[in-house]
């Protein structure tokens, strides 16, 4: 039986919580370390779940941790990744993978130059909905995909998250912040986008914090653009368009993805969670169901009943480290996602078509065979 790799974990906020209650599931990971640039919170968070709390210095020099996992927030991913390269260790971030396409380029020549790997967020698509939608679509159920619609709208995230400044910086926004869920699940499901254009706008220009916690009745300034509807033009000549704002009180669009096909139509499940039902019809009949709760990670497992399985990807990405081959969320992935969003903001100022200077392959589908190994002890 060979050992877990040891992990740690740079960022202690929110988000860690579930990162270290769910990487048991995974056999081949183990969290043994988590540090943070307050040392107060990498202690709780280390105390929570009975790990060392570290300095990041003194983590990024253990020698016997060889995954590191960023969890930081977004201005400070690519500063981070690159010294977990740079210390020779696998890195896995939480999205977005870096500000801005440049950085994201260094990561990934970076990992390839010091033979580690290099992952990132999101990982849902690996999930029982993704892969499900994946395999419909690639069954021919709904012939060619013509084209799709995106619908991501809410009233931002000063309602339930305790230090929401962050959103509503550059590298917040919903672009950069939920646009990797949808941009990601699209390339799983229809491959690499070429152009891109956008039209984007700020509805507040402050946000009160109504979330419990120190900032609850302060404000905090918007910085990004808050608004945006843009168009994407895939490889394959599929045209989609995401419509993300966080100004939006109440809305209609109660599936947040449509894909509509030569043959019939997809509605596939909110791409921020791992589970869901696809629905697809045959040319213009009813919809049909696909329950996915019994597919691999499609089943409820989360507050709410929704599925969690993060710390899938990072599972992958060992597992892809051991075999040799791509990480499922791999860098390349994240870096053009990243070029996707970047270009949609980059095209709402310039108001021009942006061709991109990214393409990735479509990851590999996650089989059962490949659910069975890692989650199974070796
Ligand atoms: N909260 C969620 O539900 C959620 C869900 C999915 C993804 N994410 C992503 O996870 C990341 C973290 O989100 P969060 O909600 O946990 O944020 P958070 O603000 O709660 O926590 C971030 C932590 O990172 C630490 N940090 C910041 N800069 C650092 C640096 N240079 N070195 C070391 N530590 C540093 C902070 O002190 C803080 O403890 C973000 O990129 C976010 O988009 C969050």
């Amino acid at each position: 039986m060979s050992s877990p790799h040891k992990i740690g974990l740079i960022g202690a906020g929110n988000i860690s919580e579930a990162y270290l209650k769910l990487a048991p599931l995974f056999p081949n990971t183990k969290i043994v370390a988590v540090a943070d640039i307050a040392p107060a919170a990498a202690k709780a968070r280390a105390d929570q779940f009975g790990v060392a709390a570290l300095t990041v210095d003194e983590l990024l020099k253990d020698p016997e941790i060889d995954t590191v996992i960023n969890l930081t927030i977004p201005s400070a991913h690519y500063e981070i990744s690159h010294a977990i390269l740079s210390a020779g260790k696998h890195a896995y971030s939480e999205k977005p993978f870096a500000l801005s396409v440049d950085d994201g380029k260094k990561l990934v020549a970076e990992a390839d130059a010091r033979g580690v790997k290099l992952g990132s967020a999101p990982d849902t698509f690996l999930g029982g909905g993704g892969q499900t939608a994946r395999k419909l679509i690639d069954e021919g159920k709904i012939g060619r995909v013509i084209s799709g619609t995106m619908h991501v709208m809410s009233h931002g995230m000063e309602a339930w998250h305790p230090n929401p400044g962050f959103f509503f910086q550059p590298g917040g926004g919903p672009i950069l912040d939920l646009g990797p869920y949808y941009i990601a699940s699209l390339v799983n499901l229809i491959g690499p986008v070429s152009h891109v254009t956008a039209f984007a706008s700020k509805g507040f220009e402050e946000r009160l914090v109504t979330a419990e916690g120190p900032l609850k009745g302060k404000t905090v300034p918007v910085g990004t653009p808050t608004t945006i509807n843009a168009v994407l033009e895939f490889r394959t000549g599929a045209q989609v368009t995401l419509a993300a704002s966080w100004d939006v009180w109440k809305h209609g669009h109660v599936n947040p993805i449509e894909l509509y096909g030569t043959e019939g139509s997809m509605l596939v499940p909110d791409p921020n969670f791992f589970g869901g039902t696809v629905q697809y019809s045959e040319r213009n009949g009813d919809y049909i169901p696909v329950d996915t709760s019994g597919a691999p990670f499609g089943k409820g497992n989360w507050n709410g009943g929704h599925a969690n399985y993060r710390m899938l990807g990072v599972a992958d990405m060992l597992d892809a480290a051991e075999s040799g081959r791509e990480p499922r969320c791999s860098g390349r992935v994240a870096l053009h996602a990243l070029d996707v969003m970047v270009s949609i903001l980059e095209a709402a100022v310039s108001r021009q078509v942006i061709t991109l200077s990214t393409t990735t392959e479509r990851p590999a589908p996650l089989t059962e065979e490949d659910a069975v190994r890692l989650t199974t002890a070796r």
